[in-house]
């Protein structure tokens, strides 16, 4: 991949077609925290009437701090993963308790909260405060694995490692944006069936694509 036209390409890309959601209009990290909480298991158009339940019944870290576990729990019904929004209750009460209510702005204090793994540190922090840290999902493997016509296992954790270290240089700056950018390339165009490579933005750059062995990646292996 040509690095500078690939994410000037993919940007540009970003910037006319992204979709409006409701976690797009604000900067508010506990509202975006949320939303890659909900994020990480189901897809957009599920989670934004979950998304603005939430907020709205929990406009807060305060409020969600003070709410009970069975009651946070209704506006996950439906959702399923119930761990997920456990320990997203269980981490904002410590940072109501421990952080006097402010969300860490350094992911290295960030990922050490319940329920914070490598995704969703990056993901906030990109978004948030434009650490320059690569947000590799399930969409973010697909893209890669066929944007440099990778054939190694999705599945093992070496290579998400690998596409991490890959990813570096382009995610130094816009990172929240290109963070989000590879994902909604992946949901829209780069879709696991039928991609529609012939209005990706990123053609050009695409491995596989030149190879013709587009519909051959990602390679997941049954576990
Ligand atoms: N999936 C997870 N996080 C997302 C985001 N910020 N935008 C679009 N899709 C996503």
């Amino acid at each position: 991949i040509e690095s500078i036209n690939f994410k000037e390409d993919l940007l540009h890309w970003y910037y006319e077609n992204k979709r409006q959601m409701p976690w797009r209009e604000t900067t508010n990290p506990y509202y975006i925290w949320l939303s890659e909480v909900m994020l990480q298991q189901t897809q957009v158009n599920t989670v934004k009437p979950y998304y603005n339940a939430f907020i709205k019944a929990f406009p807060t870290i305060e409020d969600l701090s003070n709410a009970k576990e069975e009651e946070v729990l209704k506006y996950w019904e439906g959702l399923g993963y119930y761990s997920r929004v456990r320990n997203f209750h269980e981490a904002v009460k410590e940072v109501h308790e421990s952080y006097n209510g402010v969300v860490p702005t350094d992911p290295t204090e960030f990922k050490h909260l319940k329920g914070v793994g490598p995704y969703t540190n990056a993901a906030v922090m990109s978004i948030v405060h434009n650490h320059p840290l690569p947000a590799v999902d399930g969409n973010v493997l697909r893209v890669w694995s066929r944007l440099t016509s990778n054939y190694a296992d999705i599945q093992l954790q070496k290579t998400k490692k690998t596409f991490e270290e890959e990813l570096m240089p382009y995610v130094q700056t816009n990172s929240g944006d290109f963070n989000q950018a590879m994902m909604e390339l992946g949901a829209t165009v780069c879709t696991p069936k039928n991609p529609i490579c012939l209005f990706c933005p990123v053609q050009t750059h695409c491995e596989a694509f030149h190879q013709g062995v587009v519909t051959e990646l990602p390679v997941k292996k049954k576990k």
